[in-house]
């Protein structure tokens, strides 16, 4: 099936979105509710980060994209900030023998240039290391923008034809992606805010937004499998009038 949008293959007929993407809401109040400090919500996140990934793999889930930081997230106090760009690396580090071990694929969207050159080397060691899995393709997204991801695909099309699929390509490029990803499906926000925060604008053009309150830290398996429901049920047309055949 081809999705409106960019010319990706969408979700297919077993009713598995072929693309999830996540915006991990609610780590700050978590762990503020409990009298802890909001680092302490980014770690029992990290924790929902392992276990959400897993479930994704045996479900099927071929792409799962997670919103880790944003390129406006820089504005948050200089120690959270450490604290994520620790957790990440930590996380990179810890993860690869796991990943490997089931299938799955890491790749890091976003900027690099501002990142400490840390992080950059564990990015690389751990994309490369699992560059040939092929069970989930997980992407997170650091230091990431849509926009600023759509104007620098823009300044980068020299030479590749301004269609919709020569510009998918540029602005897999522009988000330091190797190769193209379908169209988001399934969009899940946890925390109970309902916005889109320019995170993959135009790879959600034709999304199913599904909105939680509940927390990160706490989000479980089982939400996961109660917002793909909620997919499977929903009326996909994508502009025409009856459901698009698979
Ligand atoms: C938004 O919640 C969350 C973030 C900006 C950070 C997301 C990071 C994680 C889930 C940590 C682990 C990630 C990886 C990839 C290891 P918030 O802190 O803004 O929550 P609030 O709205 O309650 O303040």
């Amino acid at each position: 099936m081809r999705s409106a949008a960019g010319g990706q293959r969408a979700a297919s007929d077993d009713g598995i979105p072929a693309h999830v993407a996540i915006i991990m809401d609610g780590n700050g109040r978590w762990a503020t509710q409990r009298g802890k400090a909001r680092t302490t919500g980014h770690l029992a996140g990290a924790r929902t980060v392992r276990s959400v990934v897993e479930h994704a793999r045996r479900t099927g889930i071929p792409v799962l994209t997670l919103y880790a930081f944003s390129a406006d997230n820089w504005r948050r106090p200089e120690a959270e900030v450490a604290a994520l760009m620790s957790l990440f690396r930590r996380y990179l580090a810890a993860e690869v023998s796991r990943c490997l071990e089931n299938g799955i694929r890491i790749s890091v969207i976003g900027r690099r240039d501002r990142l400490a050159p840390a992080l950059v080397r564990g990015i690389e060691a751990a994309e490369a290391a699992t560059r040939h899995c092929r069970d989930l393709r997980l992407r997170l997204a650091v230091d990431y923008s849509a926009r600023d991801a759509i104007v620098e695909a823009a300044r980068n099309t020299d030479g590749v034809p301004m269609t919709r699929s020569g510009f998918v390509r540029a602005l897999a490029l522009a988000s330091n992606d190797l190769d193209v990803v379908p169209d988001v499906d399934l969009l899940l926000r946890t925390g109970g805010e309902q916005r889109l925060s320019d995170f993959l604008l135009w790879e959600c053009a034709y999304a199913e937004l599904v909105f939680t309150r509940r927390l990160w830290p706490e989000f479980t398996p089982r939400d996961l499998d109660a917002a793909l429901l909620e997919y499977r049920r929903r009326d996909r047309r994508f502009g025409a009038i009856e459901a698009a055949a698979g």
